[in-house]
């Protein structure tokens, strides 16, 4: 089973059922993954940042591409959670604030990249 890590203050990691969405992982986890409409690719809440594992995580479809490019979010690591299904181990950070990522998590993919 993959290894899903939650990056946050108030993080979880463990392993998941493959094929679970990032957002059922965080669920199956006891991590509070935000998730307004309700997984619907419709508000963007549940956006993370790949850390390692982007290769791990489904290809990005119709509905989450659209979203993504609505909200600008257009970096490589930029995912919906309640979209991108794990199929290995990954590593997520989850932004402290919407739409600010952290500089701990810049110098982390910096280092992937
Ligand atoms: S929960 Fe709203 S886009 Fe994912």
């Amino acid at each position: 089973m993959p290894r899903v890590t939650f990056l946050h203050p108030e993080g979880k990691s463990g392993e998941v059922p493959d094929n679970v969405t990032l957002l059922e992982a965080a669920e199956l986890l006891g991590f509070p993954l935000k998730h307004e409409c309700g997984g619907n690719a419709s508000c963007s809440t549940c956006r993370v940042e790949v850390i390692m594992g982007g290769d791990h995580l489904s290809e990005i479809d119709f509905d989450e591409q659209d979203l993504l490019d609505r909200e600008a979010l257009t970096e490589p690591y930029h995912r919906l959670g309640c979209q991108a299904r794990v199929l290995g181990d990954v590593i997520v950070q989850v932004p402290e604030q919407k739409w600010g990522a952290t500089e701990w998590a810049d110098q982390q993919r910096s280092q992937v990249w």
